[in-house]
C-alpha cells in the first residue's frame, strides 16, 4: 500500500495534545522486560510498527507478552538465559534499533538466529555494530557490512574497551547489552554524547554500571530485575508539532508528558536559538524526565546549527532543514554525516524535498546550507522516510498553497495516527490511499 498526504496553509495551530509512547523507550523495554527476572509492566509503549517487530521477534524466541491495549504491555521476563531458538529468520522492519540492539543481545546467546529487515534497512551500514561484538568474541556474518545478519551462537563473550568511531547510541546499546553475557567489564567510550536510555534503563533494572569522563563501565554476568517502565511521549514526534505551532501564524499548543530526557532536547536548544517561543516545563524528574511543552508562533532566523548538538537532535534535522526553510536568513548545518545512514538519505532526501518547494538548498557531505524564505506550493517524495514526510507536513501549514507528500506509509514505523492528531491541532491534512 502507499500513500499521500496532501496538506493546506492553517490560520493557526492550537490544542493540547499528547503524542504517542518514546520509540527508543519502547524497544529497551521490551527487550530488557524480557530477558529480566519477573514480570515488567509497560505504560505508554509505542504500538508502531518498529517496535511491534522487536515485540513479534521476541515472541519468536519464547517470551510471553500481553498487550492488553497498544499502550500497556506486559513482559513475562524469561531470565538473562531464558530466550530460545527462533524457528525463523527474525525480521526487524524498518527499524535499525532493533536490528542493532538484538545483533547485541543475541550474540550472547546460547542459539543461532538470523536478522532481516526491509529494503531501507538492508541498506543500513551494520559492520559498525558488527566490528565490537566480534572484538568481543561474537561470530556475526553481514552481506557486505548490510542486513540480512547470521549471528551464531555458543561463543563465550569477553569485555572489551571499545571507543566508538561514531556517535551511535544504538552501537553503544549493543555494545552493552552483548556485555551482559561477557566475562569482565565491558568498557564503551563515545565520541560525542548520545541518548542514554539504555543506562538508565539498565539501572531501573538494577544493573550496577559506572559511569567516568566519557565511559559506560558494565561488569557482565548481572541478573535484571524486572520493573515498571512509564514511557513517556515521544520528543522526536512532538519535534512536527513544536515546527508547526512556531510557524503556523497564530495559536497556543500544549504537548503533554512528553520526554524531556538532556541527551534528546537538542531539538529544543537549536529551535530556540532560532528564535521559537517555547516554555519547557519539567514535571517528572525520574529515570527518564518528561514535562509540558507550550509553543507559540514566532519569526524563526537563520543560524549556525552548533555541532556539538548534533548529536542530540540526530532524528529532528527533517524538522530542522523545514525550520530553516521557513526562516529568515542562512542556516548552515554541518556535522551531520550521520543523516546520510538514517531510513533515507535525509540530507539528500530533505534537500530534493526543499528545492521542490522553491527552496535554496546547497548539499555538503556533512549537511547543508539553506536559504531561508518561503515554501511554494507543490509535490515531495519523501523518500520512504516517516520522519521526512512528517517535516514536510508540519512545514506545509505555513506554505503558499498546498502541499502534497508522496510516500507516507512509514509514518506508522514510528507515529501511528499522526494525520488523525494533526487535524486535531488545525492541520488541514487529508490522507489518501493508492493501493499497491
Ligand atoms: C536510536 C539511536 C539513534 C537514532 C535512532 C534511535 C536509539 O541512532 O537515530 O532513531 O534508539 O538508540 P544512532 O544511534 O545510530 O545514531
Amino acid at each position: 500500500m502507499t500513500s499521500s498526504y496532501t496538506v493546506q496553509p492553517a490560520q493557526q495551530i492550537a490544542g493540547r495534545v499528547r503524542v504517542p509512547g518514546d520509540k527508543s523507550i519502547s524497544h529497551r523495554a521490551l527487550m530488557l522486560g524480557a530477558i529480566a527476572d519477573g514480570d515488567t509492566a509497560i505504560n505508554g509503549f509505542l504500538a508502531g510498527e518498529d517496535c511491534l517487530a522487536t515485540l513479534s521477534a521476541l515472541r519468536a524466541m519464547g517470551v510471553t507478552i500481553a498487550q492488553d491495549e497498544a499502550s500497556t504491555v506486559r513482559v513475562r521476563g524469561a531470565g538473562l538465559r531464558g530466550l530460545q531458538a527462533p524457528q525463523q529468520v527474525l525480521d526487524m522492519g524498518n527499524s535499525g534499533t532493533a536490528m542493532r540492539l538484538f545483533a547485541g543481545l543475541l550474540a550472547g546467546q546460547s542459539f543461532d538466529s538470523q536478522l532481516t529487515g526491509d529494503s531501507s534497512l538492508c541498506q543500513r551500514p551494520m559492520n559498525r555494530v558488527a566490528e565490537p561484538l566480534r572484538l568481543m568474541g561474537a561470530e556475526i556474518d553481514t552481506r557486505d557490512g548490510k542486513p540480512p545478519l547470521q549471528v551464531r551462537g555458543a561463543r563465550s563473550l569477553h569485555g572489551i574497551d571499545y571507543r566508538l568511531p561514531v556517535a551511535s547510541a544504538q552501537v553503544k546499546s549493543a555494545v552493552l547489552l552483548a556485555g551482559l553475557y561477557a566475562d569482565g567489564d565491558t568498557r564503551v567510550v563515545e565520541p560525542a554524547v548520545t541518548r542514554d536510555h539504555t543506562e538508565r534503563m539498565l539501572k531501573q533494572f538494577g544493573v550496577r554500571l559506572r559511569r567516568d569522563a566519557g565511559a559506560v563501565i558494565l561488569a557482565g554476568g548481572q541478573r535484571l530485575t524486572a520493573s515498571s517502565v512509564d514511557v513517556p511521549g515521544d520528543l522526536s514526534s512532538a519535534a512536527f508539532f513544536l515546527l508547526a505551532a512556531s510557524v503556523g501564524g497564530a495559536g497556543e499548543l500544549q504537548i503533554e508528558h512528553v520526554g524531556l530526557n538532556p541527551t534528546r532536547t537538542g531539538v529544543l536548544r537549536i529551535l530556540e536559538l532560532m528564535g521559537a517561543d517555547l516554555q519547557i516545563e519539567e514535571c517528572r524528574k525520574d529515570a527518564e524526565p518528561a514535562g509540558r511543552i507550550t509553543v507559540r508562533p514566532a519569526e524563526l532566523q537563520g543560524i549556525r546549527v552548533p555541532p556539538e548538538l548534533v548529536p542530540l537532535a540526530i532524528d529532528e534535522f527533517p524538522v530542522l532543514f523545514v525550520a530553516a526553510a521557513l526562516a529568515q536568513g542562512e542556516t548552515q548545518i554541518s556535522g551531520a554525516a550521520e543523516l546520510r545512514h538514517k531510513e533515507s538519505d535525509r540530507i539528500a532526501v530533505m534537500a530534493a524535498g526543499l528545492r521542490a518547494l522553491g527552496v535554496q538548498v546547497d548539499e555538503r557531505p556533512d549537511g547543508a546550507v539553506i536559504r531561508g524564505g518561503t515554501l511554494q506550493r507543490g509535490v515531495v517524495d519523501s523518500g520512504g522516510d516517516h520522519r521526512v514526510a512528517m517535516a514536510f507536513a508540519a512545514g506545509a501549514v505555513a506554505a503558499a498553497g498546498p502541499v502534497t507528500i508522496r510516500n507516507t506509509a512509514n509514518v506508522a514505523t514510528s507515529f501511528p495516527g499522526f494525520a488523525g492528531l494533526a487535524r486535531e491541532v488545525d492541520i488541514a491534512l487529508e490522507e489518501h490511499d493508492h493501493g499497491n
